[in-house]
């Protein structure tokens, strides 16, 4: 994707407390990933997400679907707004809105998404509890490209979690999010660095 000087410019969609966008974040600052988060998307104006990204001065747009006709309606405003600040890379995480093919579209192949599980084992909503409910021994977490349907787009990355017996529903989904917050750098690293290639259903990564 970007193999030009510039770096990867990021928006960050998020719905809840952002912890894989502060993830992201340090790890940018860490790690040194030729990438800068211009801006998160916020459907939530009481989301924690919101408090993190003004702790790190970072730009935030913040919308209410309720005021907008369809999802069509604040999806164009927020691709116009994507479009003139210049951003490469959409990072979907723990955003919880449908999405339609107006934000699909122009950024086809530009956009990720991060899942509590291994797809396309349990998507959807609630993907920690599903793997638990199912009785499943493994699950783990996915970084996927997004289409048009629900967690249903092309694999990038996954790294596997063990269920353990005595786990809840907060142990497990705290045990993903730490492999999370380590997989989803790892992702947009390779993908800064020009690694990540899309053909069809298949991503190849470049060593
Ligand atoms: C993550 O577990 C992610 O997999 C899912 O939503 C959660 C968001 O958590 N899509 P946070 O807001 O990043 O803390």
């Amino acid at each position: 994707m970007s193999q030009s000087n510039e770096p990867l410019k990021i928006a960050v969609f998020a719905s809840g407390s952002g912890s894989n966008f502060q993830a992201l974040a340090e790890a940018i600052k860490r790690e040194d990933i030729h990438a800068s988060i211009e801006l998160v998307v916020c459907d939530k104006p009481s989301a924690y997400v919101l408090e993190r990204a003004n702790q790190l001065n970072i730009a935030t747009y913040v919308f209410k679907p309720k005021e907008y006709a369809s999802r069509e309606h604040y999806e164009q405003e927020i691709v116009n707004k994507l479009l003139a600040d210049g951003i490469d890379l959409i990072v979907l995480a723990g955003y919880m809105r449908i999405i339609t093919n107006v934000l699909v579209e122009p950024f086809y192949g530009r956009m990720i998404n991060i899942h509590p599980a291994l797809l396309p084992s349990f998507p959807g909503l609630d993907g920690v509890g599903q793997a638990l409910d199912y009785g499943a021994k493994l699950t783990g977490a996915t970084v996927h490209f997004v289409d048009g349907g629900t967690d249903t787009g092309p694999i990038i990355a996954q790294q596997v979690v063990e269920i353990r017996e005595d786990d809840t529903k907060e142990t497990l989904a705290h045990r993903i999010q730490q492999v999370e917050h380590i997989l989803l750098p790892k992702v947009v690293r390779m993908i800064s660095e020009g690694k990540v290639t899309l053909s069809g259903r298949k991503v190849r990564v470049a060593q």
